[in-house]
Order: C-alpha cells, then structure tokens, then sequence
C-alpha cells in the first residue's frame, strides 16, 4: 500500500520535472488519495450505529450513538448543550419548584429559573432544585392588555437575558414555566432532528382551538415549552426589546416573542410532543392517544386533575416517570393488537395505560382521544387540535381501563416490562354482557418491549405492533402482550 509520505517525498524529490517520473507521481497520488477514502469510509460504515438503525426499526446498542450525518460538521446534541430559562416568581416559587424537581439534574442541566426577586427561604434551597437569577427591571417597557399581567415582559426578556449570560457551547436555548414538566431525553432527540446554526423555533400549539384563535396558532406556546436555536436567538435579542412594546397589547410573554419571530420572518417548527395542556378536567383521554411522536413536555399538571387515579398530582408523575425512565423513546407511544381467540381489543399507551374492550375496534377510533377533558377557557367539549371520541354512558360501549403499577428493564436495559392493574371508578357501572364477565377476570396487564431506539424518531414514523403472547388458559386473569416492530404488511385490520 502507498503510504501517503512517501508520496510527498518522492514529489519533493520530482520537482526536477523527468516526464516518467511525474506520470507515476500522479498515479501514486491518486492511489493515496483513493486509499484514503476507502480507510475512512471503512470507518464510517463500520462505526456508525446509524446505519444500521437505518435497516431496523429498533436497535438497543446504541445509545451512545453518534448523530453525525453527512454534512454535519458537530456531533450529537446533548444536556451540555442547551441553557433552559424557567420563567417563574418569587411568590410561588416554593410551591411550584416541585414540578422542575421533578426533572432538574442538578450541575448537569443547565439554567436557571427566572425570579422577581429573592425567593423567601432562598438559602436553604434543596440542591434539586433548578437555580435562580431575578431578572432585570423591566419597568420601562410597555405592557397595555387589560386582562394580562405585566410579568408576562419579564418572561419574554428571559431568552434575551440567557443569552446575553454568553454562556459556552449553548446550542439552544429552551423556554419553560414553572409548571413546565420537561422529558429531557425525549426533548434532544427532537432537537437532534434539527442544526442550531440555522434559525429554528421549535414548539407546540394550545390544544384548545379557543386559545389557538385568540393567542395564535403560529406561536410556541410558552408552557409547554420551546427551543431556540443559538443562530436564531442571536438575530431575535437584537430586536426583542423593540418587539415587547410594539406588541405590548399582547398577553403573554410566548406571542411577544412570536411577535419578534413574524419580523424575523421564522415560523415555528410545530413538534407533536411539547404539550402545554390547555385542558380542564380529566387529562386522560389526551395521555392515553398521545400522538406519534416522543414525549418532550407537560404543563398545567396543577389545572388537571392527577393523572393516575388516587395519587396526588406529584406521586402520580413520580409514577409516570419510573416507566419513563426506563424507556424514554417509547413514554405514552401507542400499540394495538387483537385477541381473535377472545375477540378482544388491547389498547397500550406504553407507561400509562392500557384499555381492553371484549370486542373489535378499528385501529381508527382506538387512536382517538376520548373526550375526559374540556376546553381551557370556556370548559367545553372542544373543538381541540385533535379529534376526541366521546366517553359512551352505556358501560357495554367502555373498555376496561388499566393503569401503570410497575416498571423495570432488564440487566442490560435493553427490554422492559411495564404491568398495568385494572381499574374500576367506584360510580362505574359494570356491563352485565357475558363478554364483558370474561374480560373483566383480566385483573393485569404485563406488556415487554425492546427499548425504542430514539434514532427511530429521525425515520418515517409507524405505531409498533403488538400481539397477546399467553394465548392460552392463564390469560383469563393476566394477559401478557408484547410490543414490537410491525412486520411487512402487518396491519391491524379486523377479519
Ligand atoms: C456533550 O458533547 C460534547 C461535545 O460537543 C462533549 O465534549 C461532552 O462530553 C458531551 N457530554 C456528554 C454528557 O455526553
Ligand atoms: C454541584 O456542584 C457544587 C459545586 O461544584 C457542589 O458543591 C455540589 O455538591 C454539587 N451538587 C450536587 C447535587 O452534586
Ligand atoms: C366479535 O365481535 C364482533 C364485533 O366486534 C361481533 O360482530 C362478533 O359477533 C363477535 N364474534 C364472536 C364470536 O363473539
């Protein structure tokens, strides 16, 4: 093989031009170079997992795996790499550093909550919870909607005022409440689906159509949190402040900044995952038919009531978290499968619950929300920006609901099993079909699944399949499902 320094040598030692010798100079070239490229590309193809992500849908050896693709010039996004902003106050601060501790890694996320002042009891702040600077004094500026409150200018100047820290390597900068719930794996594999050097403003929309109308729909909404590409908010400091009088008959701090990003002429990339929870009541029905698309926030836990039955708003995510921590990628995500032996239905909202109806449902309807939650703002049945199912009053047109009992992974991490306990409102009717008898011996659900890879979020999305793997006698009391990569041409199509 040519070593490629020998090749310089030899062409220090040609520049004396003899014909022959410059001819085999550039073929001897070409050989290195080419050489060369076959080294790397080797490499490339023999250490990057991405490739093979590429050809199945679930790898689990990967999680150290490198995001680099052709192009990318920087490698993986990670926790070091963003700076996030909780806006918050000093008078409910105590109250509400609950949620971000739920989430808060302390030294390795970065940022800092954002205060009015010093919060009372500031010097014996747990080490959970996320740090604080108080914002400058924002008594200049304007702010003239009659219904709003005037912290909202405060929040809007808390990306400026991130920023200007000039903190290192900050690749995004991320906006929170201090009811914001963030899923931090789920939220840098959506932001690895996007390059920091251009200008992108990722986030989600208010559920209630009500809210979209009145605030907009072209805006990240503040509580469910957004993200801010350095390249972008380099360009948006340079005119916020402007932007916060101009729009000073906005109300909220998130449609001032969205103000600043119509000028710049940035629309928001919309990501299925961020929820700012603009509901009221049960928030089931919306956790329960999550979209295809990782979990990244939750906000307005404290407006909704607790999200596992008989457990306090904090205990209840708590719980959520175990399973989520155990799979990240997969928190939430949808499978269907059919029992045809029974005739039954399984619905599995992976690490929160799973719902068995004793008869055939189309995969259509099973993806749909069930309408447990009413309207933020005027406490109706919709309309939302998804479509919702009503909750039937016939007890015979219900399924049989189960909720997350425990979580745990495998020596390895790479499996799971989640088991799930049937659940029963004490005002519940039951049916009195014989269908429904059998069905509701099935006291538990235990559902294993491989570990979601999260490159999977960075192909074209499906729902995973699922299948009843104890088809025989014990499945009358515990029915245990697998969940998996749908097979070619696998479809959940009624016979
Ligand atoms: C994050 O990425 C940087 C490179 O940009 C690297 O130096 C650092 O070790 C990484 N941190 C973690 C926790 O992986
Ligand atoms: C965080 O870092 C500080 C200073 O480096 C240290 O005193 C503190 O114990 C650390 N906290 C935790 C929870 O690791
Ligand atoms: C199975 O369920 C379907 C409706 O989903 C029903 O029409 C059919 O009669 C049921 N078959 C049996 C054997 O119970």
């Amino acid at each position: 093989m040519s070593d490629p320094f020998k090749t310089w040598k030899f062409f220090v030692s040609t520049i004396t031009f003899k014909p022959l010798d410059l001819l085999v100079f550039l073929f001897k070239t070409t050989l290195a170079i080419f050489t060369l490229a076959s080294i790397s590309l080797f490499f490339h193809f023999a250490f990057s997992n991405r490739s093979i992500c590429l050809s199945s849908p679930v790898c689990n050896n990967n999680q150290q795996q490198n995001f680099v693709a052709s192009g990318q010039a920087y490698g993986r996004t990670n926790l070091s790499h963003v700076l996030i902003g909780i806006g918050g106050s000093a008078k409910t601060w105590n109250e509400r550093r609950r949620y971000s501790q739920l989430w808060w890694r302390p030294n390795v996320t970065r940022g800092y909550v954002w205060l009015d002042e010093k919060p009372p009891g500031s010097e014996k702040l747990p080490p959970t919870s996320p740090p604080y600077k108080i914002s400058e004094d924002t008594s200049r500026f304007k702010y003239t909607c009659g219904y709003g409150s005037r912290s909202a200018v405060r929040m809007a100047r808390i990306v400026k005022e991130s920023f200007e820290l000039g903190l290192d390597n900050v690749r995004w900068f991320v906006m929170g409440d201090d009811d914001t719930v963030f899923f931090l794996e789920n939220l840098l594999t959506v932001l690895n689906k996007y390059d920091h050097n251009q200008m992108y403003y990722v986030g989600g929309n208010s559920e209630s159509v009500e809210q979209d109308v009145i605030h907009s729909y072209n805006m990240a909404y503040g509580g469910g949190g957004f993200a801010v590409s350095y390249a972008l908010a380099a360009e948006l400091v340079k005119v916020l402040d402007g932007c916060i009088d101009r729009y000073a008959a906005f109300y909220g701090s998130d449609q001032k900044v969205q103000g600043c990003m119509s000028e710049i002429g940035i629309p928001v990339t919309k990501e299925l995952g961020f929820h700012q929870v603009d509901i009221r009541g049960n928030p089931y029905g919306l956790l329960a038919a999550h979209p295809l698309a990782p979990l990244v926030s939750l906000h307005h836990l404290d407006y909704v009531q607790p999200i596992f039955p008989g457990m306090t708003r904090i205990e209840s995510l708590k719980k959520l978290l175990t399973a989520y921590e155990k799979d990240p990628s997969r928190a939430l995500q949808h499978s269907f499968c059919y029992d045809l032996k029974r005739n039954r239905s399984i619905s599995v909202s992976w690490g929160y619950s799973v719902q068995l109806y004793p008869y055939l449902v189309t995969a259509k309807k099973l993806e749909t929300a069930f309408s447990t939650f009413q309207s933020w703002r005027t406490w109706k049945n919709g309309p939302f920006t998804f479509n919702t199912r009503p909750v039937e009053k016939d007890p015979c047109e219900r399924p049989l609901t189960y909720f997350l009992d425990h979580a745990e992974s495998d020596i390895n991490g790479d499996r799971t099993q989640t088991r799930y306990a049937r659940h029963v409102e004490e005002s519940d009717k039951e049916c009195d079909r014989p269908d429904y008898g059998r069905a509701s011996g099935v006291k538990f659900f235990g559902v294993s699944s491989a570990k979601l890879n999260p490159a999977i979020w960075s192909t074209a999305p499906r729902r995973q399949c699922c299948e009843v793997v104890n088809g025989g006698e014990g499945a009358d009391h515990f029915v245990q499902v697998k969940i998996r990569g749908c097979r070619r041409y696998e479809t959940v199509t009624p016979p």
